[in-house]
């Protein structure tokens, strides 16, 4: 078995042991909301759940510097040592994502400004941007006291810089990071007229004549350059990834052995960071992840987010450091999570490859904007439905102890879903605005899990050698080298399959010209000369059988057969889907947004050019993915219907003790484990 080969540039991540004996479990605790009394019984409670691991101090700044300079410890000394006491692990965070309120009313300029050129006000989290100097030699002050003062304690196990860099402090257009804007410009494109010269800027007659009149995208009457939109954005990751690299040299420099790392928000729409360039700066990748409770498909977000966390790390064990044990407080409405759900969802994360489930948070908070957030051990107390589900749920990853370090091996298939991609799509207007990033990769991922099928999440860079079959879901951007790594694919009789809205723009966000999509003509033996996007409900018939919305092209085919063809409407007779064929391998394109059905069957004909069988013969409803290490192999089974299914498999179930032999019955809403006999 190997790692995802991207994972051999990776650097070494320091020599640490795991944060925990087993599995991580445990959750964001913030005693600081409780008086100490109350500390003793959470000790109790935590051990009784089989709590390992906290995240400790996310938010406490202000009551640990509570005046410029003046450090108060004793709280967190306490609780540091009753988690040492109590055997717990502190994944000790450096608390800079929440500003003491002294700081920032002595320094109002280290707020983020909205595009609108609004400063944000004190009062939320992350209210700092990323270029402001005076922040940076704040929280530098602040992680170095912290890391002086438990550099040496026994319950440090992992360091958490900050908290979801990003999330509340994504932009920010003030004049200290328009400065820093020209900088990053300054470096990357030398001179002044290969930044016009990448954009386009003659369009409007937009010229620049010096970095100087370089601005952030502040608010105007129309529309950004879409090349300036994208660099920003860019830009904005470079930033925040340069606050977590510094906060990192000082933690490195004072404790050099204990492992660092931040929690990433991979789950739906990508946001500003580029998590994938961000893997490579963590010692160990981990993922915040909450689902949405009206989304009736939310089982396979998770999947899809949690393989798209895997192939960022390389395929190495990652860590689910965050998610909600039953509703959040965030959504319209805040549905709880249906009987057996918590459970189901934990195991998924882990059964795709993360070595521990962690929790926002562990006691449900009284006060605060997170009131009505669930929690570990809700308002009820530990006599309460969702406190029985999270012991029931230690006791299992205590059971699961043997996977740790164990590996999802590398798939036949491959489905790239690149960052840049998602941030071009969003920066300019586009043919469509009822086109998402996530509609179609969601589907294709879907459509081939639902069979059982494994699949790898890979950034848009990754090594493609030892993939049989690589789906490109609308990827807009075709970073370069990309149409020839596929084109190799090929050429070794492997299967590629591009979609609509793919390889349509350049790293600049520039249109290829030629014909659509520009970047993968060659590669598709095809050509549309205009794009004709459906009007909201408009669906055109596809034949031999099926439907197609959103979007579609007048495709011309070059080197290639039409595998399905539009049916009605303007472009009836032109094809809605085709293959080229060189030798073995095979270069399919869908031109439309083909309905799942017509898409799943177009991906089984792939899977069987390609020969890629299921991982384990399951009946529909069932999620199945296999960990295998040193030692064993462990075949997951989640069922997600409302009634028992089965798997054949044969071995015995970890969270059960159970014997099978040969077909494994899984209840209803039910998690088998079964580490499976050679
Ligand atoms: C996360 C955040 C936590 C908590 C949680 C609520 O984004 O890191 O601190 O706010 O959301 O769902």
């Amino acid at each position: 078995m190997r790692f995802i080969s991207h994972a051999a540039d990776l650097p070494t991540p320091t020599e640490f042991d795991w944060i925990a004996n087993g599995l991580a479990f445990g959750g964001d605790y913030n005693p600081e909301q409780w008086p100490e009394e109350v500390w003793l019984e959470d000790m109790a409670l935590m051990r009784e759940a089989g709590v390992t691991t906290v995240s400790l101090g996310v938010f406490a700044w202000g009551l640990l510097e509570v005046a410029d300079g003046v450090f108060e410890w004793d709280w967190l000394d306490r609780v540091m040592d009753l988690l040492a006491e109590h055997g717990i692990g502190a994944a000790l965070a450096t608390p800079t994502a929440a500003p003491p309120m002294w700081l920032m009313l002595a320094h109002p300029e280290i707020a983020p400004v909205t595009a609108e050129g609004v400063r944000h006000a004190p009062g939320g989290r992350l209210g700092w941007h990323p270029s402001s100097a005076v922040f940076r030699r704040f929280a530098l002050r602040m992680v170095r006291a912290i890391a002086e003062r438990y550099r040496d304690h026994p319950a440090l196990r992992l360091w958490h810089v900050s908290n979801e860099l990003g999330n509340e402090n994504a932009r920010s257009y003030d004049d200290e990071t328009a400065e820093a804007w020209r900088r990053w410009l300054a470096e990357r494109y030398g001179d002044i007229d290969a930044v016009n010269a990448a954009w386009g800027t003659a369009f409007w007659g937009h010229r620049y004549t010096g970095f100087e009149q370089v601005l952030p995208p502040r608010f105007s009457s129309t529309g950004a350059n879409p090349g300036l939109l994208l660099d920003f954005e860019r830009f904005t990751s470079d930033a925040l990834l340069a606050h977590y690299e510094a906060e990192r040299a000082v933690l490195r420099e004072v404790t050099p052995t204990i492992p660092i790392t931040t929690n990433f928000m991979v789950q739906r729409e990508p946001g500003v960071a580029d998590y994938a360039r961000w893997a490579r700066e963590v010692d160990l990748v981990a993922n915040d992840h909450y689902t949405v409770g009206a989304d009736p498909r939310r089982h396979a977000e998770l999947a899809f987010s949690a393989d798209r966390v895997r192939g960022m790390a390389g395929g190495r064990p990652w860590l689910l450091i965050e998610h909600a044990a039953a509703a959040v407080n965030w959504q319209r409405v805040n549905r709880a999570k249906t009987p057996g759900e918590l459970r189901r969802n934990s195991l998924a994360h882990i059964a795709r490859g993360a070595d521990g489930a962690m929790f926002f948070q562990w006691r449900q908070s009284t006060a605060g904007a997170e009131q009505h957030h669930s929690a570990m051990l809700p308002h009820a107390g530990a006599d309460s439905t969702i406190f029985r589900d999270v012991v029931r749920l230690g006791a299992d990853l205590a059971a699961l102890a043997p996977i740790r370090g164990s590996v999802v091996p590398t798939a036949r298939v491959a489905i790239l879903f690149d960052h840049d991609s998602a941030a071009a799509l969003r920066s300019g207007r586009k043919p469509t605005e009822l086109l998402t990033i996530l509609d179609l990769p969601h589907a294709v991922h879907r459509l081939l899990t639902e069979r059982g099928i494994a699949v790898d999440v890979l950034p848009g860079d990754a090594e493609l050698d030892d993939y049989a079959v690589v789906v490109v879901p609308t990827q807009l951007l075709a970073p370069a080298g990309l149409a020839e790594r596929l084109a190799a694919v090929v050429d070794r009789g492997g299967h590629v399959v591009v979609s609509f809205a793919s390889g349509l723009v350049d790293e600049t966000n520039r249109v290829i010209p030629g014909g659509y999509p520009g970047a993968f003509l060659a590669l598709l033996g095809i050509r549309a000369d205009e794009i004709l996007p459906l009007l909201e409900g408009e669906r055109l018939a596809i034949a031999p059988s099926g439907t197609a919305s959103i979007w579609s092209e007048r495709v011309e085919l070059v080197d290639a057969e039409a595998v399905a063809t539009i049916a009605d409407g303007p472009l009836a007779g032109r094809p809605a889907a085709t293959r080229r064929r060189v030798g073995d391998g095979t270069a399919t394109y869908l031109a439309v947004r083909a309905d799942d059905e017509t898409l799943g069957a177009l991906l089984a004909d792939v899977l069987a050019l390609a020969g890629v069988e299921p991982i384990a013969d399951a009946e529909p409803g069932l999620e199945v993915v296999r960990r295998v290490g040193e030692s064993g192999r462990f075949l997951f089974a989640i069922n997600h219907a409302d009634a028992p299914r089965a798997v054949r498999a044969s071995g015995v179930d970890l969270l059960t003790g159970q014997r099978h032999d040969g077909t494994v019955s899984v209840p209803a809403g039910a998690v088998v484990v079964i580490e499976e006999s050679a």
